[in-house]
């Protein structure tokens, strides 16, 4: 199938997980623009973002082993060093120093605002501009709020929500008790928007991150330009939870 992302994004960072969900030994499974990607940490604490696949015979490297310091492969345990991907182990030949050739695809990753941020190709014009991309400051106080997976396009989301989502809220689901308003995009990939609680009146600033799995199917990642304390961060987060997913319903129902 041909692919209708545009393959120039590649150059671009998207947040592809948020770095809470990259625990210890853990080895996230995701996909960006069409490329499945296997994202782990190492017990030093460094970052790995890697093409999802075993060089050796195509296994997912995302059911493997994350031993702290490599990534053991399920199939025939031939091991892959964090940050080079090069292999440095192959049980069937011990005594064997793995060839350079045997080294995992990797990517470009960085941790920022509370999310791993990939990029899939590195875009020489694009390098003095990374931080105008993030479109924030460190100084902000930021809320990373669940990610929610749907099976709509990025296009189809991105424009929904800048020219149906305040009309339409309103009118079809009129017990959310939040909403968003005065919605605006900074590129392709980043919206910024007013969230508001009905019940209070009071707003915050709110960033919405698209991540385009695949031609079909995007993560929205909300990130609030708020801490929220302990007290009333459960309903908070559930209140965020039933609007967004309320968003990717109506994405996902309307979706031609
Ligand atoms: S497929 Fe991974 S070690 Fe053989």
């Amino acid at each position: 199938m041909t692919s209708v992302l545009d393959q120039s994004f590649r150059g671009w960072w998207f947040p592809v997980v948020r770095s809470q969900e990259i625990g210890l030994r853990h080895i996230h499974r995701s996909q960006l623009l069409n490329q499945e990607l296997a994202i782990w940490r190492d017990d030093g604490g460094q970052i790995n973002a890697w093409e999802n696949r075993c060089p050796h015979r195509g296994t997912r490297l995302s059911i493997g082993l994350n031993t702290g310091a490599e990534i053991k492969c399920q199939y025939h345990g031939w091991r892959y060093a964090s940050q080079s991907g090069q292999c440095t182990f192959i049980p069937a030949h011990p005594n064997m120093e793995p060839s350079p050739r045997y080294c995992v695809n990797t990517y470009e990753c960085i941790e920022k605002y509370g999310y791993v941020w990939v990029r899939l190709e590195k875009d020489k014009d694009k390098d003095e501009d990374i931080e105008s991309l993030f479109v924030l400051t460190e100084k902000l106080s930021l809320t990373t709020l669940r990610s929610v997976y749907t099976m709509a396009s990025t296009t189809r989301i991105r424009d929904w929500l800048i020219n149906n989502c305040e009309s339409q809220l309103k009118v079809n689901s009129p017990s959310l008790d939040c909403s968003l308003t005065g919605i605006q995009q900074h590129h392709s990939f980043c919206l910024e928007a007013l969230s508001i609680n009905n019940q209070t009146e009071k707003s915050v600033t709110m960033f919405i991150y698209l991540h385009p799995l695949t031609d079909d199917a995007t993560v929205i990642h909300p990130l609030l330009n708020a801490s929220i304390s302990p007290e009333i961060r459960l309903d908070e987060l559930r209140r965020y939870n039933r609007l967004f997913g309320t968003i990717r319903d109506v994405c996902e129902t309307d979706n031609v």
